[in-house]
């Protein structure tokens, strides 16, 4: 039988690719090459692609983290985000890629990525994190849907390993059994961390013999393991990952039961389009007008344009020739991440960056319109 736990020839150390906030403090939102070490089949819609991980120490993450990869397809370049799954304990560079309709990249991950294939990819990103400590005491609750459930798996993984004394209770929803990620997985997982894992499948298209586990994974049913499980409203942590109805569900829930909101982390799975194109009808609707000289730095170098304040920075900058780093242009990834170094600028969504980052002045720059007639951002700060 395979082992999920097995280390990759690159596992160094005890902690692997494990890496701090203050570690990333810094790092360039740079493309690399990244060649494929194994792809394998998890679902029949769904994919976990190893990577042979790069010397030089870039490659460390923090579990819940994603990386942004690029290839060209059909002529045309693509970038998406995909979150890792692996824990960075075992020195594995995984993610898991989702087939979904219409999907170019997923498409092709899933058809037609192999061993031995190179892509680009950016270092991990990304705020949905756990930042584990191997003396703490504590229980962490999730909620996932679909393949929410990746990042969730690895921040599982990580603070079960690297805290024996914490614990783990896991929501996850799905259709059905065959459409769970990586359920074999969480079987081992349950054998060799008793008593302190609790995975609850709930599907909504396969009566499992309990009303409380069929159904969606909706406001009344996480009231009802809310009130019904006694560890669920008593956790040291939340992390929810999965579409935004559930976020909000499982947020609002929470909050109505008196969790504190600093211990609900989440990050929301949904394909790429929808939200780029709300923020785009939120930009439409916008009141200013006229444009706005703008100067974007990237690697000390400065690009100066002028834009309609209707525009988003990334998207002027992008036409103005800047090579600006983004992914999905939804808000979610947090790849376009700049800081405002003069002017004001007003974002139409943020999915991803954190209240303090706000309050330092940090900004998503594919839902950033400048909102003052001289603005500059430089995505070194
Ligand atoms: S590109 Fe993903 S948040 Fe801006």
């Amino acid at each position: 039988m395979f082992s999920w736990f097995k280390n990759s020839p690159s596992n160094a150390s005890a902690e692997g690719l494990l890496a701090t906030k203050a570690d990333q403090k810094g790092a360039k939102a740079q493309f690399q090459s990244l060649t494929v070490r194994e792809v394998r089949r998890e679902t029949s819609d769904s994919v976990s692609v190893a990577f042979d991980v790069p010397s030089g120490g870039s490659f460390r993450f923090i579990p819940g983290q994603y990386l942004t990869l690029r290839t060209t397809i059909g002529g045309t370049e693509v970038r998406r985000s995909y979150s890792l799954c692996s824990s960075p304990l075992s020195g594995e560079l995984r993610v898991a890629i989702k087939q979904v309709e219409g999907g170019i990249f997923s498409t092709w991950a899933n058809t037609e990525l192999k061993a031995g294939d190179v892509l680009d990819s950016m270092p991990p990103m990304g705020n949905f994190i756990l930042e584990t400590d191997p003396s703490a005491r504590r229980r962490y609750v999730g909620f996932a849907a679909g393949s929410g459930i990746t990042p969730v798996l690895s921040i599982l993984k990580t603070a079960l390993e690297r805290e024996p004394e914490s614990e783990f209770v896991l929501f996850y929803g799905n259709r059905k059994t065959a459409s769970i990620l990586f359920k074999n997985e969480f079987e081992d997982l349950k054998d060799r961390y008793l008593g302190r894992l609790e995975v609850h499948h709930v599907l909504s298209r396969e009566d499992q013999g309990s009303d409380a586990l069929f159904g969606r994974l909706d406001a009344d049913r996480i009231r009802y393991f809310a009130e019904h499980i006694p560890t669920v409203t008593k956790a040291d942590g939340y992390y929810l990952c999965g579409p935004e109805p559930m976020i909000h569900a499982a947020t609002d829930v929470l909050k109505a039961a008196g969790v504190a909101p600093e211990k609900i982390h989440f990050e929301l799975f949904t394909a790429a389009a929808s939200p780029a194109a709300a923020a785009k009808a939120t930009a439409d609707k916008g009141s200013a007008t006229g444009d706005a000289y703008v100067t974007v730095v990237l690697d000390g170098e400065e690009t100066h344009f002028t834009q309609s304040s209707k525009e988003f920075v990334l998207d002027a900058a992008l036409d103005a020739g800047a090579d600006v780093p983004y992914a999905c242009k939804g808000a979610v990834c947090c790849t376009c991440r700049a800081k405002v170094l003069e002017g004001k600028v007003e974002m139409a969504m943020n999915y991803s960056l954190t209240d303090d980052e706000v309050a330092d002045g940090y900004v998503l720059t594919c839902q950033a319109m400048p909102r003052s007639e001289r603005v500059v951002v430089s995505y070194d700060a």
